[in-house]
């Protein structure tokens, strides 16, 4: 049997083994995952350890991206260029890491607003500059934008991304969380990766009305589905992107280098759980 986890602390609110466990259940495998919750001065041992205790790889979680990224032997470029590792795996005695964060929140945006979305698209605002945001950075760098402004309250930690981050063909700036109402008028997307607007958190306060009429809006917050800011936006007539397809998309790749079955991201699936955010199973 192959045995995966989702390894973080705490865990026991982690959504990820529901996934993994649909997809092993539709593909009918021999395989497990399991949620490990793991304190942070234990998490080197974990990750010697996982390999001989039957472990094929699995899912990091909060708190362990960083030291994960720090303790794997070989990192993916995207894993490399986000300092961070989401998805661990034992390839010829050596431990690597990825961050499919990236392409789970690349691949959603492609799909929810249709393939050459970049078309009309010049410049894009990030609310945010945590971990999430340097994932979802990443991934609108790869495609032929003109700017990418970063706003964050603590502006010294939005030029830190931008420091890192930049170097690529798009131009990326660091910008005053307190200007974010007057840039909107000139973007085309926005997309939060704060946690506003997260159940028991207060909402993301932003006057959406400047943007122009064929703007999107796109939360990565998938607690509540649809968020203040997406209601918001809906409201206005703009299109919406929503957090849960993200969360679906990145866990894709590590079921497959896992189990070895390319597994889909389904309607059904994404009813399922929908129904476990809205409590209903
Ligand atoms: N859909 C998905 O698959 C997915 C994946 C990853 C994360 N997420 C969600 O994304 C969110 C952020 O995750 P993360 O890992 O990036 O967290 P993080 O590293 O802790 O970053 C949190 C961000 O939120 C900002 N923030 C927090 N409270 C704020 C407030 N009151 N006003 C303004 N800004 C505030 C922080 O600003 P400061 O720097 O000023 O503190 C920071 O930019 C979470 O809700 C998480 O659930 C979703």
């Amino acid at each position: 049997m192959t045995k995966a986890f989702v390894v973080g602390h705490p865990i026991k609110h982690s959504r990820s083994p529901l996934i993994h466990g649909y997809w092993l259940q539709v593909h009918d495998l021999d395989g497990s995952y399991e949620r490990i919750d793991v304190e942070p001065v234990n998490f080197g041992d974990f990750l010697r350890s996982f390999g001989e205790r039957g472990y094929t790889g699995g899912n990091v979680t909060i708190p362990h991206k960083e030291a994960a990224f720090a303790g794997v032997d070989r990192r993916t470029e995207r894993a490399e260029r986000l300092g961070a590792v989401n998805t661990l795996w034992i390839q010829d005695g050596l431990l690597w890491g990825d961050n499919t964060d990236v392409l789970g929140f690349i691949v959603h945006l492609d799909q929810s607003l249709g393939t050459g979305w970049e078309q009309s698209v010049d410049n894009v605002m990030v609310l945010g500059a945590g971990g999430a945001a340097r994932a979802v950075v990443a991934g609108l760098q790869d495609r032929p934008l003109g700017r990418i402004l970063v706003a964050n309250r603590t502006l010294s930690k939005a030029e830190s991304l931008v420091h890192d981050l930049e170097g690529g063909a798009v131009r990326l700036e660091a910008m005053d969380w307190d200007r974010i109402g007057e840039a909107l008028a000139g973007c085309q997307l926005v997309v939060n990766t704060t946690s506003l607007g997260m159940a028991g958190q207060p909402p993301l306060s932003i006057d959406l009305h400047t943007m122009p009429d064929d703007a999107a809006v796109a939360d990565i917050v998938y607690v509540p589905l649809k968020t203040p800011l997406l209601a918001a936006a809906e409201a206005r007539g703009l299109r919406t992107v929503d957090g849960l397809g993200m969360l679906l998309h990145q866990a894709a790749p590590g079921f497959e280098r896992w189990f070895g079955v390319r597994p889909q991201v389904t309607p059904e699936l994404r009813a399922l759980i929908v129904a476990d955010i809205e409590g209903r199973i």
